[in-house]
């Protein structure tokens, strides 16, 4: 296997970060596996890239911190090297009616799925620009930021932000050869979906055409095409994982 430069993959200690940091190991990145809290998950996710003969590290910064995303994506690139890829897949929840939903909420998730993103996405960046070999970065988003949802609505906010945010850097560092693409999953089995109730399921499962929920490897496939050289001609576009469902 080729050995390839560093993808950061934040939020790979379970889920759908999971697998894509797991995928993208076995397609020969030097994969930065970012946790905050769940460390032993992390480190038992970068044990299974190494089993199958890949090649990674661990790295830890609080998303919903500027400065702590600063700091520590510089010493990573002091340690490994400069980043190839990035994959701003880390963020949270907060179903809630608008008029339940308190200024801390709203902070929260502003801050965690877009200018967490933002912020990570610069960090690497400038890490691409100096190193002069382009690179492609891919934001995970939602169907519901493109369909909207009621419930969801600062949640779905922040997911069509990402879209926003990708066309237009897409466009402001393609002379580096940098790309930029989003995926937009839809209804995929892990924590995030696992406490909806039987109800929430059947209702969502009558509105995917293909009759089933994905899995996160399924999305991790869309997000390997997007690294790799086999887009070299896609930046600024959307790929939706979501069996179907209409948006
Ligand atoms: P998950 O809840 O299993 O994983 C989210 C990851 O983000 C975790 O590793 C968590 O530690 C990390 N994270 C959360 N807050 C953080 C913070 N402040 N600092 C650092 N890391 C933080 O969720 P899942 O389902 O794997 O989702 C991954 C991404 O996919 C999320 O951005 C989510 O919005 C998006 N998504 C998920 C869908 C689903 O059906 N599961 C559907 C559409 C989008």
């Amino acid at each position: 296997m080729t050995q390839k430069g560093v993808a950061l993959v934040t939020g790979a200690s379970r889920g759908i970060g999971a697998a894509i940091a797991k995928k993208l190991g076995s397609q020969g990145y030097l994969v930065g596996v970012h946790y905050r809290s769940g460390k032993s998950q992390a480190e038992a996710i970068l044990s299974e890239i190494k089993t199958a003969g890949g090649k990674g590290f661990l790295i830890s910064f609080n998303i919903g911190n500027p400065a702590d995303i600063t700091n520590t994506i510089e010493g990573m690139v002091k340690e490994y090297g400069p980043v190839a890829a990035l994959v701003n897949n880390a963020g949270i929840t907060g179903d809630a009616l608008l008029m339940r939903q308190s200024n801390e909420q709203i902070d929260e998730l502003l801050n965690v799925n877009l200018r967490g993103a933002i912020v990570c996405t610069r960090e690497c960046v400038k890490s691409m620009i100096k190193a002069k070999n382009g690179g492609s970065i891919v934001f995970i988003s939602s169907v519901v930021g493109e369909t909207g949802n009621a419930g969801q609505s600062v949640y779905s906010a922040t997911k069509s932000g990402l879209i926003g945010f990708a066309k237009s850097i897409a466009q402001e560092v393609a002379s580096r050869k940098i790309r930029s693409n989003v995926v937009t999953p839809g209804f995929i089995k892990t924590d995030m979906t696992e406490n909806l109730t039987d109800a929430q399921k059947e209702s969502i499962l009558r509105s995917i055409p293909l009759e089933r929920m994905g899995e996160p490897e399924e999305v991790a496939n869309a997000v390997a095409f997007l690294v790799g050289t086999d887009s070299r001609y896609i930046t600024g576009e959307v790929i939706a994982v979501n069996g179907g469902m209409s948006t």
